[in-house]
Order: C-alpha cells, then sequence, then structure tokens
C-alpha cells in the first residue's frame, strides 16, 4: 500500500479528485478552497461554528488529552508542577519553555516584585467605582487603563518591549485584584509587600487590616499558589483564543489582556465558580439534589462546574483542587457546602445522563469551595482566576506574534441573509 501522507478528495458534483497533504495529521482549510465546481465560484470553506474541530494555531504551550485527562504545561505534566513548584517557577517555565534554574528564578522573582506597584492615578480610577462595582468590571477597565501609562507597549513586534511589559503585567494584576477587592468592601487599598512571595503578597493586599506587617498563614498561601498554578493556561480556551484574535490586530498587551479577561469573565467560562456556589446554596441540603439533577436531565439548568469542551474525564486540576480543599479546610474549618458538592459529584457520576455525556466535574467544581472557606467574596472567583491566567495568555500573545504563520485573525462566513433587494421608501414599509 502507498503510505502517502495526503488525503484524496472527491468532488462528487464534477467527478474531480484533490489530493490534500497532511500536516501534523491535519488538513490545511486553505486547501478546501481549490475544490468548485466553476472558476467563478469562491470556492469550498470549513463551517465550524464555536471552532469545535479547528486548529487556530500551532502551539507548544500546553498539552492536553481530554479523553484521558491529561494536562501539562510544556511537556510537564500539571500533578509535578503543582506538587513541586511556586507560582512564578511555572510561570516562568509556561512563558519561556524551560524551567528557571536558581539564578533566573532569583532574577525573575526580583523583576516581578519591583514592578507591583501601580500609578496613583489608576488608583484614582479605581476609587471613581461605585461602591457596588463588581471587581471583575474594575478589573477588566484597571487593566485596559494600564494601557494609557505605557504607550512604548504598542510596538508589539519588538521583543524588547515584550520583555518589559510582560513581567509589569504579571506584577500589578494582583495589585489591581486586591485593590478591587478592598474596594468592594469599602477598605483602604494596602500597598504591595515586596518581601512576601507573590501569592502571600496578595493576601497582604487583600486581608491586612491594621497590623504593620501581613503574615500569610503557610497552608493557605500554598494552597492559593497552587490553584494559582492549576490555572495559568489551557490552550486554545475563549479567553486564550480571544487574547491571541485581539493581539493579532497589533493591539497593545494591556488592551489585549482586558479583552481576554472580559472573555473570562462570562459564566460558561471563568465565571462557573461563582455559579457553581450560587448552585449549591440554592440546592441547601442533600436530599434536595436528585430533583436538581432532574432539572438538569430535563435541561432546565446545568449542573455547573461539570462539562467541558475538551475534558471527557476527570479534569485532573479539579483532582489536585479536591486535594488541596483538604488542606484548606484543616485550617478553615469544613465548609458544609463541600458535602453537598461530593454527594453532587457522586450521584453525578453515576447518572446515564452524565455518563453518557461525559460529563465530569471541571475546574470550578471545587474551586469555589477552597476559595470561599479561603475567605474569599464569591464576587472575586473570576478575578482569581485571571491573575494566574495572565500568564498563559501572556505567552499565547507571545507565542502568536512570533509566529511568522499569523496574520490578523479573520473568520470566514457562511452568508444566509437576503440576496440583493430594492431600497423601499418609509411610506411603504409594512411591519
Ligand atoms: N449540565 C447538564 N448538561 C450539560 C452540562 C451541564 N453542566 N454540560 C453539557 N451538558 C449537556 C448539553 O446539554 C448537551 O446535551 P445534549 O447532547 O443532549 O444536547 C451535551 O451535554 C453536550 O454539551 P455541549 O453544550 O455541546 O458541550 P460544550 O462543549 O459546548 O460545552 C461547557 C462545554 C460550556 C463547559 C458546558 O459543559 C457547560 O456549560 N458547563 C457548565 C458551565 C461550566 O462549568 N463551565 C466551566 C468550564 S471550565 C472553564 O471554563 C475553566
Amino acid at each position: 500500500m502507498d503510505n502517502k501522507n495526503t488525503f484524496t478528495i472527491t468532488d462528487n458534483r464534477t467527478g474531480k479528485s484533490y489530493e490534500i497533504p497532511l500536516t501534523d495529521g491535519n488538513i490545511r482549510a486553505m486547501d478546501l478552497r481549490q475544490i468548485k465546481t466553476n472558476p467563478e465560484e469562491f470556492g469550498t470553506m470549513a463551517y465550524d461554528p464555536a471552532f469545535t474541530n479547528t486548529a487556530s494555531c500551532r502551539s507548544a504551550v500546553t498539552f492536553i488529552d481530554g479523553a484521558k485527562g491529561i494536562l501539562r504545561y510544556r511537556g510537564y505534566p500539571i500533578e509535578q508542577l503543582a506538587e513541586n513548584c511556586t507560582f512564578l517557577e511555572v510561570a516562568w517555565l509556561v512563558l519561556n519553555g524551560e524551567l528557571p534554574t536558581e539564578a533566573q528564578l532569583k532574577a525573575w522573582t526580583d523583576e516581578i516584585t519591583h514592578h507591583t506597584l501601580i500609578h496613583e492615578n489608576i488608583k484614582k480610577l479605581m476609587e471613581g467605582f461605585r461602591y457596588d462595582a463588581h471587581p471583575m468590571g474594575m478589573f477588566i477597565s484597571s487593566v485596559a487603563a494600564l494601557s494609557t501609562f505605557y504607550p512604548e507597549a504598542k510596538n508589539v513586534r519588538d521583543a524588547e518591549v515584550r520583555k518589559a511589559e510582560i513581567p509589569r503585567l504579571i506584577a500589578k494584576v494582583p495589585t489591581i485584584a486586591a485593590w478591587a477587592y478592598r474596594h468592594s468592601i469599602g477598605q483602604r487599598y494596602v500597598y504591595p509587600d515586596n518581601n512576601l512571595s507573590y501569592t502571600a503578597n496578595f493576601m497582604n493586599m487583600l486581608w491586612r487590616k491594621v497590623e504593620s506587617k501581613y503574615a500569610a498563614n503557610p497552608v493557605l498561601a500554598r494552597a492559593l499558589y497552587v490553584l494559582f498554578i492549576l490555572h495559568i493556561d489551557h490552550e486554545q480556551n475563549c479567553s486564550a483564543n480571544t487574547m491571541r484574535a485581539v493581539g493579532s490586530s497589533e493591539a497593545d498587551p494591556y488592551a489585549t489582556t482586558a479583552a481576554a479577561a472580559a472573555a473570562l469573565s462570562g459564566p460558561l467560562h471563568g465565571g462557573a465558580n461563582e455559579k457553581v456556589l450560587r448552585m449549591l446554596r440554592e440546592i441547601g441540603h442533600k436530599d434536595n439534589i436528585p430533583a436538581y439533577i432532574e432539572r438538569c436531565k430535563k435541561g432546565e439548568l446545568k449542573l455547573m462546574g461539570f462539562g467541558h469542551r475538551v475534558y471527557k474525564n476527570y479534569d485532573p486540576r479539579a483532582r489536585i483542587i479536591k486535594r488541596t480543599a483538604e488542606e484548606v479546610f484543616e485550617v478553615t474549618g469544613r465548609n458544609p457546602q463541600l458535602d453537598i458538592a461530593l454527594e453532587l459529584e457522586k450521584i453525578a457520576l453515576e447518572d446515564e445522563y452524565f455518563v453518557k455525556r461525559k460529563l465530569y466535574p471541571n475546574v470550578d467544581f471545587y474551586s469555589g469551595i477552597i476559595y470561599q472557606a479561603m475567605g474569599f467574596d464569591t464576587k472575586m472567583f473570576t478575578v482569581l482566576f485571571a491573575i494566574p491566567r495572565t500568564v498563559g495568555w501572556l505567552a499565547q500573545w507571545q507565542e502568536m506574534i512570533t509566529d511568522k504563520e499569523q496574520k490578523i485573525a479573520r473568520p470566514r462566513q457562511v452568508y444566509v441573509g437576503y440576496d440583493q433587494r430594492d431600497f423601499v421608501p418609509m411610506e411603504q414599509r409594512t411591519s
């Protein structure tokens, strides 16, 4: 048998055959364009609403095998990274492709630490929000506003500019996030303490009251960076795709990151853990679970924190979070909603509806319960997601900018509207 690395496509309308090369086992959608019934025709496209089977890029950042429940950053299993690394160590890995040496990690940590302050005018901007502004709205707007403070950031093709802006963004997002939270509880904003680790400093900015130095509980600080590591990247999800699409127009990284954060804010993406807690509150008691599941099966509701576009197996991040939850609860005391969640998971995993559709708990199912036990307001959950994901967005953005094959992202459409028709004057129009 001939082992050619091609597909042969026969157009049954014309009887013509086309040999289409395969690259990495895939065809290029542009190779379909030559398939047409006459030279005037536009040619064949691939129609793929919501990109369920379209690769938009070649990427070396994150690998997911959804069927097997595997997640790796730069080849390293997420379980090993969560067990052995600090957040900034994994951030370096995701951005640069290799684990940092001791000297690299020290320099990187120093660099991040020295960019945590934000301009006082951003603080004033944040103070201008209504007392009950959602922290995610404040986060998105403040990150976008940073763009006006760093006009040089628009030179996105300049590697030195990117090298300067990437740590700046990673350093500043916890400050913005913490200040958005302090605003929502009506307390003064706390300045960063550069002697603390990334997560301990974030906790300091969130929770310091009148003490001269904030001491983060080490178990909680560790739980937070494990959660941050798990949320760094997840290949071409809705917000990463937004980052790439907006960045492809050469918008600066602040505007681009704000756009990605906006995508994350939706309940089907980063807003899901907030919805999980609302759902657990609504269920209220284990006895109410079967009725709730029935409503999900009828399509009246979605079981929030269940299902994933890519994972058709247990989300590996959910497994790590479930373990981390136990450590956190030893410090904070058990959250009663955990018992409802555990029972809900047990029942759903045995139910034919969920089994048949391969619906398993995703990262959001348990993260909200931990965050709540740690003292975070539910309104902060998506912001907590956005902090580490900023690293992933920037890794995806940098990869896109330096990829010679990429251009401004511009999908095609299948036009299904009217053919040309003549203008109708107002007096002749009927409803
Ligand atoms: N509860 C009940 N049924 C569900 C759920 C759910 N959570 N998720 C999917 N289904 C059903 C769908 O109704 C559909 O059923 P059908 O075949 O009878 O029509 C089937 O399972 C396939 O679902 P799709 O919607 O086609 O799956 P898709 O890949 O488009 O959606 C998504 C994935 C958006 C995550 C979906 O599972 C969902 O809405 N889950 C709840 C929200 C959530 O937890 N989001 C967080 C995702 S993780 C993250 O972003 C970090």
